[in-house]
């Protein structure tokens, strides 16, 4: 049996810095709260509130302290509100966010109309709209371009995990309508390469396992588009999900990738579960590969030299 791992996969720069950043406050402070869970993790906010990090819905539920921005940002009323109340804030949001935050601020400020190309309910859309100074239209698709009347500019921004291809259709179909069009590309690529690279790798492998949280957006869609090439696909959040009963007959190789929030610990896991799994199946692994385990332990190539 042979396990390898999607050449993306796991914490995003954004999530990585924000954790970090959220442990570093707690050791400094002893106490943290993070507005809104921290990552899409269950496993992960869990790991954090055991070490002090704990989770407010809003600023009028902490009277003191350190309060910590999450890597999807606030908008700028966060920022006022905390001072007045004489609280520490510290800012996790991912700079990728913060640059589409004042993007769509400088578009607003400018007097272009603002349209943000994301998904109306996600807290980082939220955060950009008040970053417009409220004044942005969201939109999902294409479609919804028929409903707007538009200014003589406007200008676009995009939620930075929106997918790129549907971004530049909506952008193509507005440069038809509207003269001025002012498009500021705010996608980071870490979402789209774990994507690319999972997808690579359902279609190479038997089965796919993704690990990540069931409210994690992007690992549920990792787990669709790899369940589109990979009818063996399941989608789990700790190796304690993983059934025996899976590994039937004919399943010699397995993916293994995980979504942006996913922490190594819990990817280690599993990778440590297929191991033992491969001991008691009394294969040996032919050649050592990027991604590959051995004795439980991940292997990275760089520059044809073997990390373990
Ligand atoms: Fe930031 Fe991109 Fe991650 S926007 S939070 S690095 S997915």
């Amino acid at each position: 049996m042979k396990v390898i791992l999607a050449k993306h996969h796991g914490f995003c720069y954004g999530v990585k810095r924000a954790v970090k950043i959220a442990q570093d406050s707690v050791s400094l402070e002893g106490k943290a709260y993070t507005l809104g869970p921290i990552i899409h993790n269950p496993q992960m906010v869990e790991k954090l509130a055991n070490e002090g990090v704990g989770m407010v819905h809003s600023l009028d539920d902490i009277r003191q302290g350190t309060v910590i921005v999450r890597s999807h940002g606030v908008g700028p009323k966060v920022y006022e509100q905390a001072e007045e109340k004489g609280l520490t804030l510290v800012d996790a949001t991912c700079p990728h966010v913060k640059k589409a935050q004042m993007a769509a601020y400088e578009l607003s400020e400018a007097g272009y109309q603002v349209i943000i190309v994301g998904e109306k309910s996600h807290p980082e859309v939220k955060s950009i709209f008040e970053w417009s100074k409220n004044r942005a239209i969201i939109i999902e698709h294409e479609a919804e371009l028929n409903d707007i009347v538009f200014f003589n500019k406007v200008g676009v921004v995009a939620q930075t995990t929106f997918s790129g291809e549907e971004f530049q259709k909506i952008v193509d179909s507005l440069i038809e309508r509207v003269e001025n069009v002012k498009v500021e590309r705010t996608i980071c690529n870490a979402t789209e390469k774990r994507q690319e690279a999972a997808v690579e790798l359902a279609n190479q492998v038997d089965m796919m396992i993704v690990i990540g949280g069931k409210n994690s957006a992007n690992t549920t869609r990792l787990a669709e588009l790899c369940l589109k090439k990979n009818k063996h696909t399941y989608h789990i959040e700790t190796v304690n999900e993983i059934n025996d009963n899976w590994f039937n007959k004919g399943i010699n190789t397995i993916g293994i990738t995980a979504g942006a929030s996913t922490p190594d610990w819990l990817i280690e896991e599993v990778y440590h579960k297929m191991n033992q799994m491969e001991n008691f199946l009394g294969d040996d692994l032919k050649e050592i590969q990027q991604g590959d385990i051995v004795q439980g332990k991940i292997i990275s190539i760089y520059n044809n030299e073997v990390f373990v």
